[in-house]
């Protein structure tokens, strides 16, 4: 007989967790047991992974030895621990990426915690108080460290959400590899200054256009994280009838088809397919921005139609977001901009050198021991709207740490009143983003393009 202790229920479900299978019977016992959890081991180390055609990749970084960094599942407001063991020879900690944590488990070395040195630990534990799909990397070293391959899918689960047929988490990311498959320099000062340099090897879930089966006829739940460094997507689907259910981990309040829709660096997309009902049929997710259009990823109808409809589905659940008050709201304005000034700094924390971009006028890096001062102080539980504008001629994916705004307006283009972590700003355009400022300490505010954020594109907000 199976002796069910809390250790190897725990174990069951980190193994399911690590296989990217959903809730578990296992996980929903663990869930109900365990006040504290033992912590999910997030090793850093080098490993070697055939990426590209050429052959392995060395110096490939992850935090499981086995391949790409696992899947990481929490469950909402259930508590959630993990210990970051560094096993790489470079400092390191881990973000989590638009999952509202207290400060000191934000990850942000120098503004919330110590540096994880080579052969250190830290440990993490929050219960995550929104549903829905995020992501974690470090925030030290980034390009450097993300290039190589420490970006990893976290999915907050909700017992509450609609069923679905079968679920499918795609980590979108490229890599910048020669023709050899080794990595080659991270970046070009001239594309660091423009839309950033891309790589040269695209994948998702570290793999060419990997194929995955699904039920014919039924519904998938598609779970897709842009965590490469510079790349924004146009998402379209072909081959079946799809729609947009959530983004940045927050349901949209209207659904639509991703026809064409951008989304930029640590932007989350989460739609619903219905397969077709004919066995063998294939489901394309397409990125279609720019002049090589691509296929990220397919689903091969299998079996007997499930004749599911997607008019079916359940609405998510809205996360506990707390409602902007406008009457009482704060403008705080924000300008994006280049710098006439190039002031080459000292490299500290991966800084590049170069500083390039500015907010309010003040370039910053992030990440120093030095920080400026911040962007505006804000008081613990009042609400704010930032007026956002973009001066350049280039697209910013602008990420908030720690509290989620709500999209109010924008100059250019008609917007749902979406909640999220990152805003796609695009050349020319304004746009408010309202919140309340209800997590207390420093967030970080910073263009997900890295080396746009490692130039000068980084900034925060001190909330008391
Ligand atoms: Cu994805 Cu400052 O983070
Ligand atoms: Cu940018």
């Amino acid at each position: 007989m199976t002796i069910f202790t809390r250790r190897n229920l725990l174990k069951a479900a980190a193994a399911a967790s690590l296989a990217g299978i959903g809730a578990s019977a296992a996980g929903r016992l663990t869930g109900l047991a365990a006040a504290k959890p033992e912590p999910l081991v997030l090793k850093a180390v080098s490993i070697e992974a055939k990426l590209a055609e050429a052959g392995p990749t060395k110096n490939v970084l992850t935090y499981d030895a086995a391949g790409m960094p696992p899947v990481v599942r929490m469950r909402k407001g259930e508590p959630f621990a993990a210990r970051l063991v560094n096993g790489i020879d470079d400092p390191t900690t881990i973000h989590w990426h638009g999952v509202r944590v207290p400060n000191k488990m934000d990850g942000v070395p120098f503004l919330v915690q110590p540096y994880v040195y080579q052969g250190d630990h830290f440990d993490y534990a929050f219960s995550p108080p929104d549903a829905g799909t995020f992501w974690y990397h470090p925030h030290c070293n980034t390009l450097e460290q993300m290039g190589h391959g420490l970006t990893g899918v976290i999915v907050v689960e909700n017992p509450n959400d609609p069923v679905f047929d079968s679920e499918l988490v795609i980590n979108l990311r490229d890599w910048r590899l020669g023709d050899d498959g080794q990595f080659i320099e991270s970046f070009r000062p001239r594309d660091a200054a423009r839309s950033g340099t891309y790589g040269t090897v695209r994948t998702a879930n570290w793999l060419d256009q990997p194929q995955y089966d699904a039920p014919a006829g039924g519904l998938v739940r598609l779970r897709a994280a842009i965590t490469d460094v510079t790349r924004i997507y146009a998402f379209r689907v072909d081959g079946a009838e799809a729609s947009v259910i959530a983004l940045d981990g927050n349901p949209v309040p209207q659904r639509f088809a991703p026809d064409a829709l951008q989304l930029g660096p640590g932007q989350r997309l989460e739609l619903a397919v219905r397969m077709p009902d004919d066995e063998g049929a294939i489901v394309s997710l397409r990125d279609v921005r720019g002049t090589k259009p691509k296929v990220l990823a397919t689903l091969r109808a299998v079996g007997k139609s499930l004749k599911r409809d997607l008019r079916d589905l359940g609405s998510l659940e809205a996360n506990p977001v707390a409602e902007v008050d406008l009457a009482s709201a704060k403008r705080i304005p924000l300008a994006l901009s280049a710098t006439a000034e190039n002031v080459s700094a000292d490299s500290i924390c991966g800084s590049l050198g170069y500083s390039f971009w500015a907010i309010n006028k003040v370039p910053w890096p992030g990440d120093t021991p030095d920080p400026t001062a911040p962007l505006a102080e804000l008081k613990l539980g009042k609400s704010y709207v930032i007026d956002m504008e973009n001066l350049t001629p280039h697209s910013h994916p602008i990420h908030l740490h720690g509290m989620s705004f709500k999209v109010l307006s924008s100059s250019t283009r008609r917007v749902q009143p979406l909640v999220s972590d990152t805003y796609l700003i695009q050349p020319d355009e304004k746009v408010q983003l309202g919140f309340v400022a209800d997590n207390h300490g420093d967030w970080l505010l910073h263009c997900h393009i890295i080396e746009h954020q490692k130039t000068g594109m980084t900034s925060y907000f001190r909330v008391t």
